[in-house]
């Protein structure tokens, strides 16, 4: 069965470069991001992996922990690793999962076989504190991910959790945000958002973020 928004992110034992990992241990309370790339000692994998590194103060600060997957074994990732902070400046900070058995990419469904039936593809799993799956998103293997958009999100799920809000289309941090459209008591409207509205649909009404 597919995993899908919403479901348990399921727990796993696995090797990685930071010793054996029991996924629901390792997260404790905290987020998690798990992606996985198709295979160590490529160009657009060594790129991403320097970049999460380099982003990982960014993820501890929305207390998010990362990880990512591929189906190559320790050795690899050992050398690879190597090459990694050489080529992008940033030494691997965080646990790469040697799934060589496939046992974490067949149960996240991270190797579509029309695309290539032995490398995954480039999933992205945001699990939140409640190990709750809270997005998906897979890219092509030619295509590198965009980090600032996973962290984009994580603020908008981190947010959303907090205030009965949505956010629009391009939002980013700081933004004005949409008051949730069940919200139709104006004494707790005025109560919630105490820095006004703008109403220009009965279901579209907007106010600055109310944390900020
Ligand atoms: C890469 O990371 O560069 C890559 C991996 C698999 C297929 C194509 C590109």
């Amino acid at each position: 069965m597919a995993i899908r928004i919403g479901d348990l992110a399921p727990n796993f034992q696995q090797e990685s470069t930071e010793g054996n990992i029991d996924f629901h241990a390792w997260m404790g309370k905290s987020w998690a991001v798990l992606f996985s790339h198709p295979k160590d000692y490529t160009p657009v994998c060594t790129t991403e992996l320097g970049e999460v590194a380099r982003l990982k103060p960014e993820f501890e600060k929305r207390n998010v922990k990362v990880m990512g997957l591929s189906v190559d074994p320790l050795k690899d990732h050992q050398g690879w690793s190597k090459d990694i902070e050489e080529t992008q400046g940033q030494k691997l900070n965080f646990p790469l999962l040697a799934d060589s058995d496939r046992k974490v990419a067949k149960i996240f469904d991270m190797i579509h076989p029309n695309a290539d039936d032995t490398f995954t593809v480039r999933s992205v799993f945001i699990i939140d504190s409640n190990k709750k799956v809270r997005l998906i998103i897979t890219y092509p293997a030619s295509c590198g991910r965009n980090f600032s958009e996973i962290l984009r999100v994580i603020d908008s799920l981190q947010l959303t959790d907090q205030h009965k809000v949505a956010t629009p289309v391009n939002w980013k941090n700081g933004d004005d945000v949409i008051i949730v459209p069940s919200l139709q008591d104006e004494a707790e409207i005025k109560r919630l958002f105490p820095k006004g509205f703008k109403k220009l649909k009965p279901y579209l009404r907007i106010t600055p973020q109310p944390n900020r």
